[in-house]
């Protein structure tokens, strides 16, 4: 299926490990072109040398937990060429219960999740094409269901998220343009790894027998529904919220 990405814009902000690396692959593929916004400037560096000469248009790195960094990213993102596409992946998760998390940490979770989420939309959007499409990145963590342990600033700026997204949708849909949160569940990556360990193996086996399909997902799992959602073949979609959790979350748990 031709998804009609080629020579369309996407900046993408944490590109460089897990779904983020297996979008910018997957727009590779598409001859898209994309701005690699935020993350560590050697990964960024080599994620770009994986991919064709004319793929990426810039590289910006940025530790979003420092203003002066979000700040930067957001000045490059005012000064980009038009964008088609803006997708927002950085994270910050911290096993934090509510009783427990300090407020200093509780502020840098949202610094990571959200701050840079809102701030980079917000100038993603000043140059953002008539048929520009926005994807966030939520969490099932976000919604309550029992198997949850305690990530209290995690789920919280995650159901942030939702609602930036459903703002930009209402906002900009009179000029065109898309705005959908997506909703993964338990995903193999950089940011889950641990879970995979011998550690874990027990709370692993139990998440799992809730999940109607009985695995976890991969990044291409989720980079696939994002390049839909970027794609004009999903043009008249616009602020949702999409899970992609192997049918967890449809049980009501
Ligand atoms: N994996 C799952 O099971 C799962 C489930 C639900 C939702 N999600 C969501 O999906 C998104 C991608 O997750 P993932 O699993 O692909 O995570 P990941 O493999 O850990 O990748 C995280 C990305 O965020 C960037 N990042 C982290 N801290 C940053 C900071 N302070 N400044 C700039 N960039 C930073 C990393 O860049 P550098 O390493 O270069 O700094 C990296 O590109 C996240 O929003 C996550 O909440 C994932």
């Amino acid at each position: 299926m031709d998804l009609a990405l080629a020579g369309r814009t996407i900046a993408i902000a944490g590109s460089t490990a897990g779904i983020g690396s297996a979008l910018t692959t997957l727009l590779d593929r598409e001859h898209a072109r994309v701005l690699l916004v935020g993350g560590r400037s050697e990964r960024l560096t080599a994620l770009a040398q994986m991919l064709s000469p004319e793929t990426p248009i810039g590289i910006i790195p940025g530790d979003l937990r420092r203003e002066s960094d979000r700040n930067r990213c957001t000045n490059a993102l005012l000064g980009s060429p038009e964008l088609d596409g803006f997708v927002f992946l950085p994270v910050e998760f911290r096993p934090d219960a509510i009783s427990e998390v300090r407020s200093s940490e509780f502020r840098e979770t949202f610094d990571v999740n959200v701050f840079s989420a809102f701030e980079f939309a917000q100038a993603a959007l000043s140059r953002a094409s008539s048929s520009a499409s926005f994807v966030f990145v939520s969490s099932i963590d976000a919604h309550r269901h029992p198997l949850h342990t305690p990530s209290a600033s995690y789920d919280s700026s995650k159901r942030a998220l939702e609602s930036i997204s459903e703002s930009v949708a209402v906002e900009a849909g009179s000029r065109g343009i898309r705005s959908n949160c997506i909703i993964p569940g338990l995903i193999r990556t950089p940011m889950t790894e641990d879970f995979f360990g011998q550690e874990f193996e027990a709370d692993r086996r139990r998440f799992l027998d809730a999940v109607p399909l009985g695995k976890p997902g991969n990044p291409e799992d989720v980079a696939d529904l994002i390049m839909f959602l970027l794609s004009p073949l999903s043009g008249y979609i616009n602020g949702t919220s999409i899970p992609v959790d192997g049918g967890f979350l449809c049980q009501g748990l």
